[in-house]
């Protein structure tokens, strides 16, 4: 949700701020644009569209070099995709401030009413622009730094935000700043960086200090210092990224989906082998103490997006093995709805990025209300990873793709592992079965990699239906959470109509939909329901919709009434979504290839989603 990047040093700052946007970009790319400081003063280059339109716009701007500069992609919120509203914004009639942001400011539109009364005259739609212009109007005139000056503002801003400032009084200093948006500052030799994540940094340095709520850092090239609210100095501690540049990159694949669609063995497996030793599930060191877990009077886990369908997973097993009450909600419903939570609950918060506005508010409420918090995440040090009362984190390395994937997988691997904790915890695991249940886990990997081995079907039952303009996918208990999954991915990035439905549930009006030809993908991994399905499956057939079929090894219906079935190897049948998704992954991005969608980058989407 928008990405910010700066660099102040002795090299030229331009191709670096490039490569950091470039490296953002999932972030959100309606807009992207720059400042830099020239020997003629401080130059704004923006436009609408992606970064390429940008590299294409400072071509043509001739050869000037800066040494210090800010970046912005953007992902649009107050006022529409265009040059005008692209970020950096300019303060002041002279335009001596420059802004990037990521975020919302909510009382932007009073601000800006009071500053036009102040003379200043605005260029764009967006809240942006009212913080470059309050912090050019405080500024003028008096001798303080460009610190204090944004400390003060801030105190005026409603909302959130992670700025980059910069100002024509100085010309090798960046000012940033952070509430409920992500920041760090990379550390180099004689040069230092702001940005809205790690990758943007990784290529120049892997040391970072992470910027916190309400905190103000005056970045120079030879040193950053950190201000609190009150203008405190605050003593931050250094981190060092662990992982390689590599990981961030294609590598040879076509797009980061399919590198990370095929990463999903190892995705799955990092997160689960560290948590099992001789056959039994370890792990302690984040709060979830068996006390805890066997005093839990409830379970809700709390997500958005993808992130929330791995949590539909998460509950049934936890259910079935922890015999416990749980919840899952989308997380921009859950904080708004007065939920009912009490001391004794377990919060889950389940996230990719550890960034995401509403599963931080949901979060936050939780601990309001006395439970214990536990953060299932992927990024380090992420907010909701470092505001969480204990963290179980993912390690599926850096997801780029928009489109999770491997994200998703050891997301549910994470919880497989805590309903198994929580059985264990509550009496209802026997040693014998423990251990039948690391064997399952650890094994699931080599199953992942026998799915992905099905590739050329799955390309080809794409080439078969990318024209379709609807498709539907249904399933039963843990296959209809698969199927609300999948469902997401074809349409997000295909922008193929679809829907995932309860199968029983379809007949209840949706049936109406379904005509000759109609692609409906059905899963049946669940023994109890193979019937059941098989009924459902015919229902559509009937119709003439053309069936494909995604069973378990031992499905033994009646197949007769499917174009295609894809089987799954024996498993565990309460981990079969960690199978049934892969095909369907693989399909979504087929159809999206097939019709020359960009994969990565979906339109209207953004990977991370810091607003609400
Ligand atoms: C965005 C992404 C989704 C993701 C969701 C939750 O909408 O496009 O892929 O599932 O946010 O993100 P999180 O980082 O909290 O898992």
């Amino acid at each position: 949700m928008c990405g910010i990047v700066g660099f102040t040093g002795q090299e030229n700052a331009l191709p670096i701020l490039m490569r950091g946007l470039y490296s953002l970009e999932y972030r959100g790319y309606d807009s992207a644009g720059i400042a830099a400081f020239t020997e003629d003063g401080l130059k704004v280059i923006k436009t609408k569209g992606r970064i390429s339109n940008l590299e294409e716009k400072l071509r043509g701007e001739g050869s000037f070099s800066s040494t210090c500069g800010i970046g912005h992609t953007r992902w649009a919120t107050h006022g529409g995709p265009s040059d005008r509203n692209s970020h950096p914004h300019l303060g002041g009639r002279d335009g001596k401030v420059a802004v990037v942001h990521n975020g919302i400011i909510e009382n932007y539109l009073f601000l800006r009413g009071q500053l036009e009364k102040h003379g200043y005259v605005f260029q764009s739609e967006t809240d942006t622009e009212t913080v470059a212009h309050l912090i050019d109007y405080l500024h003028t005139g008096r001798q303080e730094d460009l610190a204090q000056t944004v400390l003060k503002a801030l105190s005026l801003l409603r909302g959130s935000y992670a700025l980059g400032v910069v100002s024509m009084d100085d010309s090798s200093e960046i000012v940033a700043a952070r509430r409920d948006n992500p920041l760090i500052i990379g550390l180099g030799e004689g040069e230092n960086m702001i940005a809205s994540d790690i990758t943007a940094i990784i290529s120049r340095t892997r040391r970072y200090i992470i910027l916190d709520d309400n905190e103000v850092a005056v970045v120079r090239p030879d040193r950053v210092t950190v201000y609190n609210q009150l203008g405190d100095v605050v003593d931050k501690p250094v981190q060092e990224v662990n992982w390689d540049l590599s990981a961030a990159e294609k590598g040879g694949y076509a797009h980061f989906m399919l590198k990370e669609i095929m990463e999903q063995p190892r995705a799955f497996s990092d997160t689960v082998r560290p948590r099992i030793q001789d056959g039994e599930i370890v792990f302690e060191d984040n709060g979830l103490t068996d006390e805890r877990l066997r005093e839990a009077g409830h379970i809700h886990l709390i997500a958005c997006g993808s992130a929330y369908h791995a949590g539909m997973v998460g509950k049934a097993v936890i259910e079935e093995l922890g015999r416990v009450r749980c919840s899952v909600s989308v997380a921009s419903e859950f904080r708004y709805s007065n939920p009912i939570i009490r001391e004794k609950d377990l919060c889950i918060v389940i996230s990719q990025s550890g960034e995401t506005a509403d599963s931080l508010a949901a979060l936050r409420q939780a601990q309001r209300a006395g439970a214990f918090t536990l953060a299932v995440v992927n990024v380090v040090s992420s907010t909701i990873a470092r505001e969480a009362d204990g963290v179980l984190y993912t390690w599926a390395g850096p997801e780029i793709a928009v489109a999770t994937t491997k994200a998703y997988s050891a997301q549910l691997a994470a919880l497989y592992l805590i309903a198994a904790k929580v059985a264990k915890a509550r009496g209802l695991l026997d040693r014998q079965t423990e251990r039948e249940l690391c064997g399952a886990l650890l094994q699931l990997p080599d199953s992942i990699r026998e799915m992905l081995e099905q590739i050329k079907t799955v390309q080809y039952l794409a080439s078969k239906y990318a024209n379709r303009s609807s498709v539907f996918y249904l399933g039963r208990g843990l296959d209809y959470a698969a199927a609300m999954e999948a469902s997401l991915k074809l349409k997000e990035i295909s922008y193929v109509h679809s829907e995932a439905y309860a199968a029983g549930e379809l007949k209840h009006g949706t049936i109406s939909l379904i005509e000759e030809g109609t692609l409906v993908v059905a899963l049946a991994t669940q023994r109890h329901l193979y019937e059941k399905t098989v009924s459902n499956i015919r229902e559509v057939t009937a119709r003439g919709a053309e069936v494909v079929l995604i069973a378990a090894e031992d499905f033994d219906g009646d197949v007769s009434a499917c174009k295609n079935v894809i089987r799954l190897p024996a498993c565990m049948e309460r981990f079969a979504a960690s199978l049934s998704i892969i095909p369907m992954q693989l399909f979504a991005y087929y159809v999206a290839v097939e019709r020359s969608c960009d994969v990565d980058k979906p339109r209207n989407l953004a990977k991370s989603v810091t607003v609400e």
